[in-house]
C-alpha cells in the first residue's frame, strides 16, 4: 500500500499500524480521524537524529503545528524533546495548556497584533519569527516596558521558487512573509533590528514552501541565506547563532507522486552548509527546521460512511459521504490528490470510478474526481488516506456541521484525543 503503516486484513478490512479500520468506525462513529501516533515519533526521532548529525549537536527541529493542533499532539511533541513552532495566540494557548515549555517555541506570523505579541512575551515565548519593522517596534517596546531582552529571528525571502503550487509557496521574492535579499530589504531589517532597544537578533529564518520533493531548493535556500549572512558578517562583523530552514519536505498522497527520504535529503542540505560554511570561515550556526507535513501526514487517515451512490446516465458516478469538505478542505482549495480506498473491501479490486462528495450544500465540495474504488455500497466506509496534515487543521463549522473526533492509535491500542462536537459545543458562543 502506499505507506507501510496501511494494510489489509483478513476480513478485507484496512487497517492502519494493525488496527481494524472498520472496527474503529463502528466504534467511534464517521467522520473519524485516525493518526498512527508511533508513526509521528518514528518520525520526530528521524528529524532529531538526523538534524544532529548532519548539522550540529545542538540543532534540532520544531513541530509546525499549523499541520494539526491539539493538545495530544503538542504532549507527543514534547515528550520526543521536540520545540514547536505556532502561527497564533491560539496555537500558542494551545501549545501551553499541554504543557509545552514556552522557551521551546517560536511565535510566526505576518500579522502580529500588539495583544499577539504582548500574551506571548508574558507567557515566555523563546521566538518570535520577526517578520516586519512595525512588529518588531512592537516587540522592542513591549520588551523595554517589561524590562526583558527578547530574542527574535527575522525572516528572510531568500527568492527560492521550489516548483511547489503557487498558494504554498513562500519563499519566493515577492511573497508576503518577511524581507527580500534581493531587494536590500533584508540588511534594512537586519540594521533597524539591531538598532532597536532590547531585541536580540539570534539569527534568520527561511521557509522556501511545501510539498517540496528534492534537495536541491533546500540546498539553494541554505546557500543564499548563508551567502547573506557571511555578506553581514563582513561587513556589521555580525555571526548568527540561529539559521532556521523551515519547513516543506513533500509527502505521497497517490501513487503518483514521488517518495523523498527525510534523514537522506538532511545528510545532502546538512554537507552542503558545511562544505559553504568551511570556505568562508563562517561558523556553522544551530540549524532549526520545522516540519508540519512530513511528521504528521501519513500517520492519518480519515474515515467516512458511504451515504448513497449516484450514477448520472452516461456522464459519471458520485459517492456520497457523511463529512467532506469541513473536515478536508484540501481538494475545493488547491484541487490535491488524495488516495480513496473502500475500507470495508480494501482486498477487493478498484474498479469504480468516482467522484466522491461531501454533504455540504455546495457542489465544489468534493474530496476528489476520478478516483477508483472497491463499488461501494450504502453504509461501507471509504478512507481517505495521508490526512494527518492540514486537515483537522483546516476543518470548519459550514453548513453547522460538526468537527469530528480524533482518534490516536499506539502500541496497538486505539484512545480518543479528541471528542466529537456537540451541538451544545458548535453554538457555545452564540449569544
Ligand atoms: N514553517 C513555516 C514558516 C510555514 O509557513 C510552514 C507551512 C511550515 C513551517 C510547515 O511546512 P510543511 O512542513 O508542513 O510543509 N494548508 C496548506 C499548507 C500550507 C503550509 C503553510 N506553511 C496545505 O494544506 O497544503
Amino acid at each position: 500500500m502506499l505507506h507501510s503503516n496501511l494494510s489489509v486484513n483478513e476480513m478485507g478490512h484496512l487497517t492502519l499500524c494493525g488496527a481494524d479500520t472498520v472496527t474503529l468506525a463502528e466504534k467511534y462513529g464517521t467522520p473519524l480521524y485516525l493518526l498512527d501516533e508511533d508513526r509521528i515519533r518514528e518520525k520526530c526521532r528521524t528529524y532529531h537524529r538526523a538534524m544532529k548529525t548532519y548539522f550540529t549537536p545542538d540543532s534540532r527541529p520544531l513541530y509546525a503545528s499549523k499541520a494539526l493542533s491539539f493538545r495530544g499532539i503538542y504532549r507527543l511533541a514534547k515528550e520526543e524533546g521536540m520545540a514547536v513552532d505556532v502561527v497564533s495566540p491560539g496555537e500558542l494557548y494551545n501549545a501551553l495548556s499541554a504543557g509545552m515549555d514556552a522557551a521551546d517555541i517560536c511565535f510566526h506570523g505576518n500579522a502580529k497584533t500588539v495583544a499577539d505579541i504582548r500574551y506571548a512575551m508574558d507567557n515566555g515565548i523563546g521566538l518570535f519569527a520577526a517578520d516586519n519593522a512595525v512588529e518588531l517596534e512592537r516587540i522592542s517596546a513591549y520588551a523595554v516596558e517589561k524590562g526583558v531582552t527578547q530574542r527574535v529571528l527575522l525572516r528572510i525571502t531568500p527568492g527560492i521558487d521550489p516548483h511547489t503550487f503557487d498558494a504554498v509557496n513562500t519563499g519566493k521574492v515577492d511573497s508576503k512573509f518577511g524581507s527580500a535579499i534581493a531587494t536590500g530589504q533584508a540588511e534594512e531589517i537586519f540594521c533597524y533590528a539591531r538598532s532597536l532597544a532590547n531585541i536580540e537578533v539570534a539569527g534568520f529564518h527561511c521557509h522556501i514552501g511545501s510539498q517540496i520533493f528534492d534537495e536541491k531548493p533546500f540546498c539553494d535556500a541554505a546557500d543564499l541565506m548563508l551567502t547573506f549572512m557571511v555578506s553581514l558578517r563582513d561587513k556589521y562583523g555580525y555571526t548568527a547563532e540561529i539559521l532556521n530552514l523551515g519547513g516543506g519536505i513533500g509527502v505521497r498522497y497517490t501513487e503518483a507522486d514521488p517518495y523523498i527520504d527525510i534523514d537522506d535529503t538532511l545528510r545532502l542540505v546538512g554537507a552542503h552548509m558545511h562544505a559553504i560554511c568551511e570556505e568562508t570561515g563562517y561558523p556553522m550556526p544551530q540549524i532549526l527546521m520545522e516540519p508540519g507535513r512530513s511528521l504528521v501526514a501519513d500517520a492519518g487517515v480519515t474515515l467516512y460512511e458511504v451515504q448513497n451512490v449516484k450514477t448520472i446516465t452516461g456522464y459519471k458516478s458520485y459517492a456520497a459521504i457523511d463529512g467532506g469538505m469541513t473536515d478536508n478542505p484540501r481538494y475545493a482549495l488547491y484541487q490535491s490528490r488524495y488516495t480513496v480506498v473502500n475500507a470495508s473491501r480494501a482486498s477487493d479490486d478498484a474498479d469504480f470510478t468516482c467522484t466522491v462528495a461531501g454533504r455540504c450544500c455546495e457542489s465544489g465540495d468534493l474530496i476528489g474526481e476520478n478516483l477508483t474504488v472497491a463499488r461501494p455500497e450504502v453504509g461501507e466506509y471509504l478512507a481517505v488516506l495521508v490526512t494527518g496534515a492540514y486537515n483537522y487543521a483546516m476543518s470548519s463549522n459550514y453548513n453547522c456541521i460538526t468537527k469530528p473526533p480524533i482518534v490516536m492509535i499506539a502500541d496497538g491500542k486505539d484512545k480518543l484525543a479528541v471528542r466529537r462536537e456537540t451541538f451544545a459545543d458548535m453554538t457555545a458562543c452564540q449569544m
